[in-house]
């Protein structure tokens, strides 16, 4: 009887013998002590969103101000500076450590993102290459820079694709890149048959971002076209931009339309239509201009031909 009542209470007593331990060691000073020394870092990070913390006043220590992100400071503080005594100095960090160190509180946000997979995440582009904490050029998600420039500063050959006679209007700053993608990586959307996801980002509804602005494309129709239906939009248009009219991947219609319809097997590629069909023959220069009569093309509700 005695010893069973003995044995939890004396856990109780160790327990918090532990807990009165960690007080002490566990060197978190505030916020406020960091001023003395690193007066600009401090005196701008009222604008930063991560000031709340501070202002809440209700976070524990861990999770709030400075010591939020760089660790507890009591041994910085007492060493006077240096980077070495500070746990997490950014600048002494592998790119996993700093993803490590912003996900403890952010692994929230990336629910729909595939972070741990993303390009970026594989080739070493943590956090930092992109969000700036204390020098960011836009009061909007810390960026680094403006958002395009951020990304031609790594991506520079995809600056002319966007200059090309018919293109999505981004340097002229009306779409961003992070209207079709996520950088911080993406699950392949249900429409889109592609070798990677690319970090084309499928939103909320899982498809492709393109039918979020071209909403008419989107169906369902009764008689899908089902290159654009299975294959997605990538099968006939470059995204970025193309020498060729409406973003199409091939100067001559008829040579796109004739990659899928050549009768060559059947199969989501190969749509297996002969080449001489019953009303024309695919290779007949009259029958050149595919989408004069075939002007449904992305799909329709009356005609299994996309005449109408
Ligand atoms: C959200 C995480 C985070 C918080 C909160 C944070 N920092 Fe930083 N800090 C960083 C990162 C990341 C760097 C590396 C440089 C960069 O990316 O801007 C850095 C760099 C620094 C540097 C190096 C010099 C410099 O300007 O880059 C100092 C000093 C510093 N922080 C002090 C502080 C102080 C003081 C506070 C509280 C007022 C604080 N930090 C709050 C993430 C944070
Ligand atoms: C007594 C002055 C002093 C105080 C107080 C102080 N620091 Fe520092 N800190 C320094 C000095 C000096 C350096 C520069 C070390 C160097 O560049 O070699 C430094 C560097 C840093 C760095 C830069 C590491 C890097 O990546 O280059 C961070 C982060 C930092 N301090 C955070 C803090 C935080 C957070 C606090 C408050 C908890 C704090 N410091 C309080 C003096 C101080
Ligand atoms: C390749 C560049 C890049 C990298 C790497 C990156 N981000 Fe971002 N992040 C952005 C851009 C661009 C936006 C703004 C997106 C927009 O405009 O919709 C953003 C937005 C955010 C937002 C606010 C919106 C949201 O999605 O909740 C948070 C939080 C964020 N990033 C945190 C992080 C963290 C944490 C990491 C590392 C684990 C990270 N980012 C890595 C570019 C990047
Ligand atoms: C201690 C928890 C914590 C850590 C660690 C942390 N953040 Fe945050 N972060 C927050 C909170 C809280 C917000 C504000 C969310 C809100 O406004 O509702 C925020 C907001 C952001 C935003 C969005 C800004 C906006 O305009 O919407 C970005 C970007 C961001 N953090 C990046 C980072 C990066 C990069 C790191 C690592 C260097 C990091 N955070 C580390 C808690 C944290
Ligand atoms: C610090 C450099 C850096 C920045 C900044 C950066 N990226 Fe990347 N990005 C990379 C690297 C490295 C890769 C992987 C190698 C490659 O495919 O080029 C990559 C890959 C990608 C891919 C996948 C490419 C593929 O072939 O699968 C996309 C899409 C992408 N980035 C978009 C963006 C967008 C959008 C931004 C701006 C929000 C951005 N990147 C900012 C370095 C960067
Ligand atoms: C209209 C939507 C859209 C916009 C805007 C967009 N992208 Fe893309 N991007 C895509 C799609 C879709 C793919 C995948 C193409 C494929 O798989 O054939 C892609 C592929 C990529 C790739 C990998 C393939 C390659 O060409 O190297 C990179 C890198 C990339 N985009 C970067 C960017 C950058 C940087 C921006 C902004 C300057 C941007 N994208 C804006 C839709 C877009
Ligand atoms: C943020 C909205 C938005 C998204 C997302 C978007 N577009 Fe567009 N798209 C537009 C606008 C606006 C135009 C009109 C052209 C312009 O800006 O000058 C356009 C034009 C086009 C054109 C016709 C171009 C021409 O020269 O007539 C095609 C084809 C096209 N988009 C396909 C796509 C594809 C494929 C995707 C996905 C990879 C996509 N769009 C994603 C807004 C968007
Ligand atoms: C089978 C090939 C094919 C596929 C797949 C395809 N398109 Fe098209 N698209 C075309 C052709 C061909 C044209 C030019 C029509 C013409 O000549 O009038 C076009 C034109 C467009 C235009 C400009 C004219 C218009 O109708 O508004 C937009 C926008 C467009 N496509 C968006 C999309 C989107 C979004 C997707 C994916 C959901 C997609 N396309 C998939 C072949 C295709
Ligand atoms: C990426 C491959 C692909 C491309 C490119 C393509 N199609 Fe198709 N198309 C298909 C497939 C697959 C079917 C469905 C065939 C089936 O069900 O037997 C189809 C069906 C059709 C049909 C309906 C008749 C039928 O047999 O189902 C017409 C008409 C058609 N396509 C015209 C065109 C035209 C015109 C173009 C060029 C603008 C084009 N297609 C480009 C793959 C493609
Ligand atoms: C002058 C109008 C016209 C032009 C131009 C035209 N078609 Fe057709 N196409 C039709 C009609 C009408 C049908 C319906 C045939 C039927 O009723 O049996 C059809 C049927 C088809 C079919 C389905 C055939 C089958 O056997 O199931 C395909 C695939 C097709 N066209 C592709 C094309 C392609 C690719 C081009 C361009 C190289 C093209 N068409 C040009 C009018 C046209």
């Amino acid at each position: 009887m005695l010893r069973g009542s003995l044995l939890p209470a004396l856990l109780l007593v160790l327990l918090s013998c532990a807990a009165w331990a960690q007080t002490p060691q566990s060197g978190y000073v505030g916020s406020n002590v960091c001023k003395t020394c690193h007066a600009d870092v401090w005196f701008n990070f009222y604008k930063n969103p991560h000031y709340k913390s501070i202002a809440s006043g209700k976070e524990t220590p861990q999770r709030a101000g400075c010591e939020g992100c760089h660790g507890p400071g009591g041994a910085h503080v007492e060493a006077r500076g240096g980077k070495t005594t500070i746990p997490r100095a950014f600048s002494l960090m592998q790119p996993k450590a700093v993803m490590d160190a912003c996900l403890t509180c952010h692994a929230g946000n990336f629910d729909k993102a595939n972070i741990r997979r993303s390009e970026h995440t594989q080739n070493d582009v943590p956090c930092t290459s992109c969000h700036s904490v204390h020098h960011s050029a836009t009061p909007k998600f810390l960026l680094a820079k403006k958002q395009t420039e951020l990304c031609y500063g790594c991506h520079a050959n995809i600056r002319a694709q966007f200059e090309m006679p018919s293109r999505h209007r981004v340097n002229e700053g009306f779409m961003e890149c992070s209207d079709c993608h996520n950088p911080h990586g993406a699950f392949a959307p249900e429409n889109r048959m592609a070798d990677r996801p690319r970090m084309v980002d499928p939103g909320l509804l899982n498809e492709e971002p393109c039918l979020k602005c071209h909403v008419d494309k989107r169906g369902p129709f009764v008689y899908e076209h089902a290159s654009v239906a299975v294959e997605g939009c990538e099968a006939c248009h470059s995204p970025h931009g193309s020498m060729n009219s409406r973003l199409l991947r091939r100067p001559v219609t008829a040579t796109l339309c004739l990659e899928c319809h050549n009768g060559s097997s059947f199969g989501i590629r190969n749509a297996g239509v002969d080449l001489q069909t019953a009303t024309h023959n695919l290779l007949d220069p009259k029958f050149q201009k595919c989408t004069t009569c075939h002007v449904r093309i992305h799909g329709s509700n009356s005609s299994f031909y996309f005449l109408r």
